[in-house]
């Protein structure tokens, strides 16, 4: 789950590795490294514990001039957060580095192999078998010598390796972890991500499993681990160079939060622009005689990708009538699921590579599901691995905690919904008018909620010292629940349970009183009834609660102690509403207590280890 970058050009290694590894501070940010191939040709390596802010100190404390590096962010996973175990990991006479993002899965047998070979291990990491086994089969060719070191390798990587011997080569491999190959003109990159070259190019070679590259200052070759060349269209960066700044906001969770109104829309264009007309989903590639076909639908994820999917299940049994599961990605191959014929899974992701979801996502296709992805990130392997992906068309997404995507991913399910609902004629012409009619306003209704904030901020003020706190919704507002739930507690560490309104009474409420705040949501539909008779619960405990409702409602605010408003929607459509005022209260909650908003505590945006 680490994040890796490397330069072969004419600027300072450092100075590029260190702007393309903040890019990548959201994978993980507990230690970090990066190697030089220095002018006079030998191997600069300088690691530090903490964040990359610690490693741009060193440097400037004892700088290193070379144009050929590699670098690393690392987020712990064999070894503890510490210098030596901080990569890159070099060979034992130092003329090879190496960075790597993955987990070597048969690394223990490795190390006693090499070791009886006489190879010194100086860390606790899986990733230190690999420069030493590169250093085993090296000949003069790097190339060669890795191609080689793979077939002793199971388990994922993604690496990037240079050599003092060669000043003008560097070599990048991956198998399951994300890798791209940044196309400059007399420089070339490699990054775990596009986000951490786009300052540089708007060109890069998605990088496939079991693949490879050469690469040096005017070429790039690349090949399969076997060494058979391996012909790739470049791919152009959508988003402009700027698109992952902060853009004035003090944290890129704050600058997304507010991004949703024209994210909202962009994720719209072309697909639904009237209400009267049907929905254009480019990318679904399901035909209509599939669609009815149906039987059964599984959404599968991880985290705030797994909250919509469980809005995107309520929705699709409500309203295109087909029976309908959510799975834990985590979760669903322990069990040896039944796949029976005629089921879709929808795999939500925003980033595309987490890899439990991607294991998950192999298991439902292995057993014969068809598979269609929610994901964000274009060309992720999520995407690649389905048969269909609608992407969410968020843009970038920075901050630890997922926001913008989290609405982006109800919004696009919903659209893929009511195109089932109606291909299969499960709702009335009218029923489909409306909701298309309440999609296409969402963006307009989110922007008026942005304005609100200061509103938001005055609960914030009144809760923030907390200790404790419940979230409580029903129906498609469950999950709502549980992802203001989660967002609270990963950015600010309030403990904070979502929970069903009517199971509380099964537990949580032996948790109310005066110092745990609950924030209830209670939107005109179906469930309203019963949340106020929950909310009147909680106030006969003596506990605080703050009501989420629609604009105009009387009732919640002589319940509640305090109302977060949201304009009127069709409740089947309120989850993307509902969250935007939760997100803002966690984000000022956070912000009072002072935490590390974009980087909270033992946390990492793309968990790409399971
Ligand atoms: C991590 C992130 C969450 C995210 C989850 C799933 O835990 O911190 O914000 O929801 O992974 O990530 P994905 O990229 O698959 O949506």
């Amino acid at each position: 789950m680490c994040g890796i970058v490397g330069y072969i050009g004419e600027r300072q290694a450092t100075e590029v590795c260190l702007a393309g590894l903040k890019r990548l501070e959201y994978r993980g940010y507990d230690s970090a490294g990066i190697a030089v191939v220095q002018d006079d040709g030998t191997l600069e390596v300088t690691k530090v514990v903490g964040k990359l802010a610690n490693l741009a100190q060193a440097l400037e404390e004892q700088p290193v001039d070379g144009t050929l590096g590699v670098g690393h962010t690392r987020w712990a996973t064999h070894g503890k957060p510490s210098k030596i175990n901080s990569h890159p990991h070099t060979s034992n006479d130092g003329r090879i580095a190496l960075v790597h993002n993955g987990i070597i899965e048969n690394y223990a047998e490795l190390r006693d192999q090499l070791t009886e070979e006489g190879f010194e291990f100086v860390s606790e990491t899986d990733t230190e078998v690999i420069v030493h086994l590169v250093d085993k089969y090296y000949d003069g060719d790097l190339a060669e010598a890795f191609r080689m070191a793979a077939r002793d390798l199971e388990g994922a990587f993604a690496v990037g390796i240079v050599c003092a011997d060669n000043p003008d080569q560097m070599v990048a491999a991956r198998r399951f972890s994300p890798l791209v190959v940044g196309i400059g003109e007399g420089e070339n990159f490699i990054a775990s991500d596009m986000g951490a070259v786009r300052e540089w190019t708007d060109q890069v070679y998605v990088i496939d499993d079991d693949e490879m590259a050469v690469i040096t200052r005017d070429s790039i070759e690349l090949t399969d681990l076997e060494g058979n060349p391996v012909e790739r269209e470049p791919y152009t960066i959508p988003w402009p160079a700027d698109a992952a700044q902060k853009g004035g906001h003090k944290h890129f969770m704050h600058k997304e939060i507010h991004e949703q109104p024209r994210a909202m829309r962009e994720c719209l264009l072309g697909r639904l622009s009237d209400p009267e007309k049907s929905i254009n989903l480019e990318g679904l590639n399901m035909s209509e005689q599939e669609i009815q076909s149906l039987r059964k639908v599984v959404f599968t994820a991880c985290g705030t990708a797994y909250h919509a999917g469980l809005v995107g299940r309520f929705l699709m049994e409500k309203l295109a009538r087909i029976p309908s599961e959510a799975d834990l990605a985590a979760e669903l191959r322990a069990r040896d699921p039944v796949v029976l014929d005629g089921t879709l899974a929808i795999v939500v992701s925003q980033s595309g590579e987490t890899a439990d979801t991607l294991v998950a996502l192999r298991e439902l296709k292995e057993k014969g599901a068809k598979v269609v992805s929610v994901v964000n990130v274009v060309d992720s392997s999520i995407a690649r691995e389905s048969d269909g992906v609608v992407y969410i068309q968020a843009g970038p997404e920075i901050g630890v905690a997922s926001t913008k995507a989290y609405t982006l991913q109800i919004l696009t399910i919903a659209l893929i919904v009511a195109h089932f609902a109606d291909v299969r004629g499960a709702a009335s012409e009218h029923e489909l008018i409306e909701l298309r009619r309440a999609m296409l306003k969402l963006p307009e209704q989110a922007q008026e909620l942005l304005e609100r904030e200061e509103d938001v901020k005055r609960v914030a003020e009144k809760y923030y010292e907390s200790p404790n706190a419940l979230y409580l919704g029903r129906g498609v507002n469950l999950p709502s629940a549980m992802e203001g739930a989660l967002k609270l507690k990963e950015i600010s560490y309030i403990h904070a349970e979502g929970y069903s309104a009517g199971e509380m009474k099964h537990g949580p409420i032996a948790l109310v009183e005066p110092n745990l705040f609950t924030v209830a949501i209670a939107v005109k539909g179906d469930v309203y009834d019963k949340m106020i008779g929950n909310i009147q619960e909680i106030k006969a405990r003596s506990g605080p609660v703050i009501g989420v409702a629609f604009d105009g409602d009387t009732e919640i605010p002589r319940q509640a102690d305090d109302v977060l408003w949201v304009p009127e929607c069709p409740e089947l459509v309120s989850p993307v509403t509902t969250a935007i005022p939760l997100q803002l209260l966690s984000y000022h909650i956070a912000d009072m207590l002072g935490r590390e908003i974009d980087q909270p505590r033992n946390l990492a945006k793309t968990v790409t280890v399971e």
